[in-house]
């Protein structure tokens, strides 16, 4: 059982893989207390009381050892409540009918089952009996009459443990919610350095490493996605952590919207991490009777560095949060025809693309913006999901089927949150966008947010959605977000409710990807949000695949997509060829390099294949080949990060290695030549040391260990930006 209670000692202990979690239930007052998080103990003599330093006395000379402010102050509470005298980063907060905010937890039961219940309305991990156990601590403030469950999942054969809390309003009288956090973690430790994902448009995820100093280091996102700005999580390392080496506490919050995580080192240097929905602008009403059930946070723990934290989270979210019938399969190699035409396109110059396409051996069309209303620029029609005849002579099917006969698999792009004042959508509802009435709200890119909290809204594009994708043969749709939210007001909640409007989206959000995967499971679903700013596992809960930025240019890749593998897999990441000089960044990388770096993702085109140099257009078959040579193993390998450019201004490199270790391929990627420099040697990892590996371009031979301890040289490439494939094979 990955899961057991002592009853002696009053403790929880989790255990997942090589990781233990233990929760102590202090006698007196029946706080919770975290006791410990770290590599995996023994069931016996765990000292919890003193690990929770509940007799310690406090810091004011008194001889009562639980004076109470400095017992608060310093106890590590399991799910800390704001009010009671715990400054620290709080959990809970809630506003009660008579206007006071201060919350206290009791313990009151718990139970222990095998397996893993699903978060009502939520994206969540999911395992079988036989993978994981589940541990819900019900507690409660008996004044406020208000529950508060506890659920933690501990797997089996994975360092997970995934947490999230339920909240029920057992009382008379409304509990307003105003701060819910899912988890909250102290870790005992003197140097840790956090490690978090930063960016903006086109420079998503690239990664920050600082030392945790003291007091509040926030990460958070208020912009109603989860932001280019900043990603859903945070790991805090030992600060002599390495790639390889060295404890690592990842977390992950399994949500798109706005979030909060938060690391404190407090007055007494303990460290305290919590993460959850963003409490600004948050205020949920709870009626009595009613359950209110946060979002997960995945926790992942490494005594193997951070690339121990990395392919646990790969592992568990191949096999326990991605689904549909794509999981486990190459995907369909698409040509998307958005850098390649823009809004400029009809029928005619789809199927010449097509054409051309298909004769290289590109597997799918994928439409993008601009197919709908009267939509030539994106000033217009967002909310008129109504094919433009004008462009698309002979309507959807006419186009679907040419392509289909063509051999290949069609796509198409929406946007359904959206709506353009000029649209005919907005002209028969203008209340139907989120605003504040009597404020005009502010556009972005043109467009406005549609009030996804109102069923009707829902309804209404979700019937032009299907009806689209039920009259053509398309396999696929590229889900869009161009703008955060802003102006929040709902013409459609009460006042007392206008402040669960973001966390309401989000909810109607899922529901609606959940309806069209559940209509369509033969639809391979792609999310996107003005490239990568919705790069999240709650997505991914739906959605295999998500685009990860709307920069193609290779060497702008490289700490894009090194920082979004740091959490997510690579079989995840919408990756494509374009040309060149690259749209975004003026680049002029050779085909091949561009090539490389998209064999990491999804691997596509995305550029008009009638149109590019007839000597880039002639490397496609090849490029295509080395896909489906190595899909295989680039999806359900072991990543391992190398070298990174962004660290050492010279090169970027990175390995996949078989689950059976029995081949590698490395990608190796010299973006600057340095002159008279000579060749480089990168040590592998993850290989099975008595092996012996053969080049399969070479045929020279390498032992494993020398392969890792010694390393392979690379020998110079001529020219910047320069690329290759190392394919080795037991
Ligand atoms: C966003 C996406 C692009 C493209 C455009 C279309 O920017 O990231 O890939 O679909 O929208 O307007």
């Amino acid at each position: 059982m990955g899961i057991q209670y002592f009853e002696k000692q009053k403790i929880f202990k989790l255990d997942a893989g090589n990781t233990s979690y233990i929760i102590g239930i202090v006698d007196e007052e029946r706080f919770l207390g975290h006791v410990y998080y770290g590599r995996r103990l023994s069931d016996d003599g765990i000292p919890a009381e003193s690990l929770m330093r509940i007799n310690e006395r406090p810091f004011v000379p008194s001889d009562n050892n639980r004076d109470r402010i400095s017992f608060y102050e310093t106890f590590p509470f399991e799910y800390p409540t704001h009010g009671i005298g715990d400054y620290r980063e709080t959990c809970l907060e809630i506003l009660d009918s008579s206007g006071h905010s201060t919350c206290r937890l009791q313990y009151v039961s718990h139970s222990i089952f095998r397996g893993k219940r699903p978060l009502d309305g939520l994206p969540a991990t999911f395992a079988d009996e036989a993978d994981c156990t589940t541990l819900e601590i019900v507690c409660s403030d008996d004044l406020l009459g208000l529950e508060a469950v506890l659920v933690y999942t501990a797997f089996e054969n994975l360092d997970v443990i995934t947490r999230s809390i339920r909240l029920i309003n057992n009382s008379k009288a409304p509990i307003y919610l105003e701060k819910v956090l899912s988890c909250c973690t102290d870790l005992d430790g003197d140097n840790f350095d956090i490690i978090s994902l930063h960016g903006a448009w086109g420079r998503e995820r690239h990664v920050q490493r600082l030392p945790a100093g003291l007091g509040r280091s926030v990460f958070s996102s208020g912009r109603g996605e989860s932001s280019h700005q900043c990603n859903p999580f945070v790991a805090v390392a030992a600060s002599d952590a390495t790639e390889d080496f060295g404890e690592v506490y990842g977390f992950n919050f399994v949500y798109s919207g706005n979030f909060y995580a938060c690391c404190e080192r407090s007055q007494f240097e303990t460290n305290r991490v919590v993460m959850g929905i963003n409490p600004t602008g948050f205020r949920w009403l709870l009626e009595p009777g009613q359950v209110f059930t946060a979002p997960e946070v995945v926790m992942v723990y490494s005594c193997e560095g951070i690339g121990g934290m990395t392919r646990t989270f790969h592992d568990l979210y191949r096999g326990h949060l991605i689904r549909g019938r794509y999981r486990d399969k190459k995907r369909p190699i698409l040509i998307n025809n958005w850098e390649g035409t823009y809004f400029d396109f009809d029928t005619e110059k789809l199927l010449s693309i097509a054409r051309e396409a298909s004769s290289l051996g590109i597997e799918m069309l994928v439409m993008d913006d601009g197919w709908f209303g009267k939509r030539n620029n994106d000033e217009c029609s967002l909310g008129d999901w109504v094919v433009n005849e004008d462009k698309l002579k002979g309507g959807m099917k006419h186009l679907v089927d040419e392509v289909n006969k063509l051999g290949m698999g069609f796509g198409v792009w929406f946007e359904p949150e959206m709506v353009s004042p000029d649209s005919d959508l907005y002209r028969a509802h203008p209340d139907w966008c989120i605003h504040v009435p009597g404020r005009t709200p502010a556009l972005s890119r043109n467009q406005c947010v549609l009030d996804m909290t109102n069923p009707e809204v829902v309804e209404a594009v979700y019937g032009m959605m299907k009806k689209i994708l039920s009259e053509a043969n398309i396999t696929y749709v590229k889900w869009d977000m161009n703008r955060a939210l802003s102006d929040l007001g709902s013409n459609w909640l009460p006042a007392e409710r206008q402040g669960e409007i973001s966390h309401r989206y989000m909810l109607a959000v899922y529901g609606m990807m959940d309806r069209l995967t559940t209509d369509f499971p033969h639809i391979l679903l792609e999310n996107c949000s003005s490239g990568g700013a919705r790069y999240d596992p709650g997505i991914l809960y739906y959605s295999p695949q998500i685009w990860c930025s709307d920069v193609t240019d290779a060497v702008g890749r490289l700490e894009i997509q090194r920082g979004t593998a740091m959490v997510y897999p690579l079989s995840t990441m919408g990756a494509h060829v374009s040309d060149c000089p690259n749209h975004a960044v003026g680049r002029v990388t050779p085909f091949e390099t561009r090539g490389y770096v998209a064999l990491s993702g999804t691997f596509g085109y995305e550029l008009d294949v009638t149109r590019i140099p007839e000597e880039d257009r002639k490397l496609i078959p090849e490029q295509i080949r080395l896909y489906h040579k190595y899909n295989d193993l680039i999806r359900r390998g072991d990543y391992y990060r190398l070298a990174a450019y962004s660290e050492n201004n010279i090169d970027d490199a990175w390995a996949v290695v078989s689950k059976d270790k029995s081949e590698v391929l490395l990608t190796y990627i010299q973006v600057l030549q340095r002159p008279n420099y000579r060749s480089r040697r990168l040590r592998l990892k993850g290989l099975d040391e008595n092996a012996v590996y053969t080049d399969m371009q070479t045929g020279e031979t390498y032992s494993g260990s020398a392969l890792m301890y010694a390393g392979l040289n690379i020998t110079e490439l001529h020219g910047d930006f320069k690329g290759k494939l190392i394919h080795l094979k037991k």
